[in-house]
């Protein structure tokens, strides 16, 4: 495997990403440089054997992958547990898991001592391949999603696709929906690229690696030039206006990649019933969006809780939503659409049982 290895830009400081297999020694090198980590629930019980290394952590705090503890007070149990450990400001705190673990973990790092350094190993498909770079903690609070955050990306990210072998088809299919959105709004090419590689991805460990690779580098080049999300990288929020909206409908039965590609396939259809784009654009990209969906993921969406929700978003601007939508194949804007303005009709009838079905027939 040629070297991955890459650094992202970042104004608090340059940060590298690291790819590793399990037996590497630069690997087993990662545990050695800390002596306190936090580890996902069930990545520590199917790991703690495989990977030797956890044995000289001195101490390990657990942590429940649950959206519903995605919150403020986990974050400070988070903090209370390293500093009954003593945990001190010169250390390298060392986190263990997926998009969950990181978001709390990010949010404790940075308020813990105003700050200390944090080294992370994304375990999911969806942290290896999109959140583990930016630096974004996102957390829930009251009924609404990623309500809460600030910006404190890791010193060091290490990334072991070995991993990803224990995940549950869900949790492949969640990481596959980032991946498929940010190649989604990066150009026509990358769009069709994704598009022909999309079905081998699951079968062939080395191409899965490659869009991995890939999608990070197409994150880098977007997070370099806008770190703080006030412009181009708004764009990383394709699909996810929905797609929180859509999570918080279905009370989170439901994965957030999968809610991301959902979220793009609807402000697609939006978009194409706006006229920003042709219907012929919105099939063509509904036809491979599908694939990562089943019907499930479109039932039994409570709308006054969608609308709700939508209220919330923080793009938005007093009787406006601010949504990403796209003008064309690979590119999409931030688009302010008003409230109560006839959008709320669009969503209706896209989770209506007759488009259900005239999507999946
Ligand atoms: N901060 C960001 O930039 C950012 C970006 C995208 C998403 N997110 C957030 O990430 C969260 C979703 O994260 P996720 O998809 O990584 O999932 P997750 O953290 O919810 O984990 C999913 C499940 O997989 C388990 N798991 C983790 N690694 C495993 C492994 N190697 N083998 C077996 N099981 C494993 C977890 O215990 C959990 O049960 C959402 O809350 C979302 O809002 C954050």
């Amino acid at each position: 495997m040629r070297n991955k290895s890459f650094q992202i830009k970042s104004h608090y400081r340059d940060y590298d990403v690291h790819w590793h297999s399990f037996d590497d020694k630069s690997f087993q090198d990662v545990f050695a440089g800390s002596r306190v980590a936090v580890i996902d629930k069930n990545v520590f019980e199917l790991y703690q054997d495989r990977v030797g290394t956890i044995d000289s952590l001195e101490k390990v705090i657990i942590q429940e992958a649950r959206e519903e503890l995605k919150t403020a007070e986990s974050s400070l149990n988070i903090c209370q547990q390293l500093l009954d450990c003593g945990f001190s400001r010169g250390e390298k705190l060392l986190v263990i898991g997926g998009g969950i673990v990181q978001d709390l973990v990010t949010f404790a790092a940075s308020i813990l001592f105003r700050g200390v350094p944090w080294v992370f190993i994304p375990t999911t498909l969806l942290a290896q391949s999109d959140s583990c770079l930016g630096g974004k903690s996102s957390i829930n609070f009251g009924n609404w999603k990623n309500q809460l955050g600030n910006f404190y990306p890791p010193v060091e990210i290490h990334i072991a696709p070995e991993y990803l072998k224990t995940l549950k088809a869900e949790d492949i299919r969640s990481g596959l929906g980032e991946i498929v959105k940010v190649h989604l709004i990066n150009g026509a090419d990358n769009v069709s690229r994704m598009e022909k590689n999309f079905s081998s991805l699951t079968s062939d460990d080395q191409k899965m690696s490659e869009a991995i690779y890939r999608a990070l580098k197409l994150k880098a080049a977007i997070i370099e030039q806008d770190e703080f999300d006030t412009g181009l990288r708004l764009k990383m929020n394709y699909g996810h206006t929905f797609g929180h909206a859509l999570e918080s409908a279905k009370e989170f039965d439901i994965s957030h990649g999968v809610a991301v590609n959902v979220g793009a396939d609807l402000a697609n259809y939006v978009s194409s019933k706006m006229g920003m784009i042709s219907n012929a654009d919105y099939e063509y990209l509904n036809s491979f969006l599908k694939t990562n969906l089943n019907r499930n993921d479109l039932t039994n969406v409570n709308l006054d809780l969608f609308l709700n929700a939508l209220k919330h978003d923080k793009k938005n601007k007093p009787g406006e939503y601010g949504l990403i939508l796209p003008d064309r194949i690979g590119n999409v804007e931030l688009t302010f659409v008003p409230m109560g303005g006839g959008i709320e009709q669009y969503i209706s009838e896209y989770f209506s049982t007759e488009n259900i079905n005239k999507v999946f027939s």
